[in-house]
């Protein structure tokens, strides 16, 4: 079979295994510990959830994370994806184009963003740690991209059979790319979590948004072991770094390094604690995904409306009429997550 054409497969095997997925990880955000205000001094009304993404405003902290396109049939999920994006003003980053680069028929699966969500929505291109920087800018005109993540996935790779083995030279490639492209770059984990030593690599050579995409939710050994069968590797299902405490261990090590926390993210509940944690912008990815391909797209945004929702309501029960003054809020580390801090 022509690469491209395994390609555009995996892309659909990806999806069809994440839904069968069962195995359960913890994203340890159930450690955080978070004091209720009896006294808000606000009207929920005023509340403002607004920030500043990629140089744009955003209405909410939350965004859908990068999960597919090239195929017909992951273009009507980018398209009802958009939908959403759009709908709440939040930003969107597409799936992997590394199809992209060679296959000019798939350009439509990612397009379709940028015409759902029109130019005052952010949307983000995504390509590997190995992109250079001909194909990044190739991959961000498909788009009109505000910005490209770099995906880093070792586990994935290794897992995969006809994964990559060599991972030799891709922080020189990234520090190359941060000098050669204008918009910004993230480099991004796919749920595995970054940890504080290599945060601190990556932001030497001059990245400043890292999106930790940690263990807990979508599970890429299992995944791919999905697609493997010439070995079981069930035992190490449960490797990673938990997505809260990449993040605790991520926050403080540039005033100027934007952090994304994603992995695991569920409930409002998550997005508060992320945001208190120290994160600048929260992703979504497999969640949506489940409930746009499995109850359609009315319960994908209902889910959405009601994350946003209760996002508002907590803020409020913390005291906080703004995404600046929740970040103040103090907080408590428990349990497992506290013996691991330490
Ligand atoms: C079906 C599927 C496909 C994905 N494809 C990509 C991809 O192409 N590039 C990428 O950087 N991350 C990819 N991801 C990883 C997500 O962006 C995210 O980092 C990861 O799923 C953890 O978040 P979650 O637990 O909310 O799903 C994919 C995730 C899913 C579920």
């Amino acid at each position: 079979m022509e690469k491209d054409i395994i390609r555009k497969d995996r892309k659909k095997e990806h999806i069809e295994h994440y839904l069968k997925s069962t195995y359960r990880n913890y994203t340890l955000f159930e450690d955080i510990y978070i004091e209720h205000n009896s006294l808000p001094e606000l009207n929920f009304a005023e509340i403002d959830t607004r920030t500043n993404f990629l140089g744009k405003v955003v209405e909410y902290p939350i965004m859908i994370n990068a999960m597919t396109g090239g195929t017909e049939f992951s273009r009507e999920i980018n398209r009802e994806l958009s939908k959403i994006a759009k709908k709440y003003n939040i930003p969107m980053a597409v799936g992997s184009q590394t199809i992209a680069l060679k296959n000019k028929d798939s350009h439509k699966s990612f397009k379709i963003v940028r015409e759902t969500i029109g130019n005052n929505g952010v949307i983000i291109a995504n390509l590997s740690g190995y992109a250079s920087v001909e194909e990044a800018k190739y991959a961000m005109d498909i788009l009109d991209a505000d910005g490209i993540q770099l995906h880093l996935n070792p586990a994935q790779e290794l897992v995969m059979r006809e994964g990559d083995r060599d991972f030799k030279g891709i922080l020189e490639n990234i520090a190359n790319m941060i000098t050669s492209v204008e918009k910004p770059v993230i480099v991004k984990e796919v749920g595995f979590g970054i940890s504080r030593d290599v945060v601190q690599r990556l932001h030497k050579v001059g990245v400043r948004y890292v999106d930790i995409s940690g263990k807990g939710g979508t599970n890429f050994i299992e995944i791919e072991d999905g697609r493997n069968d010439e070995m079981d590797f069930s035992d190490i299902y449960s490797w990673g770094i938990p997505t809260a405490l990449s993040l605790i261990q991520c926050k403080d090590i540039g005033e100027d390094l934007k952090i994304i926390s994603s992995g695991g993210i569920k409930t409002s509940l998550d997005i508060l604690k992320s945001l208190i944690l120290g994160a600048h912008m929260v992703g979504i990815g497999g969640m949506i995904l489940r409930k746009l391909i499995e109850d359609g797209y009315e319960v994908a945004d209902k889910y959405m409306e009601g994350l946003i929702y209760k996002l508002k309501v907590l803020m409020a029960l913390t005291g906080s009429k703004n995404i600046e003054e929740l970040k103040n809020t103090p907080y408590k580390i428990k349990g497992v997550l506290k013996d691991l801090v330490e």
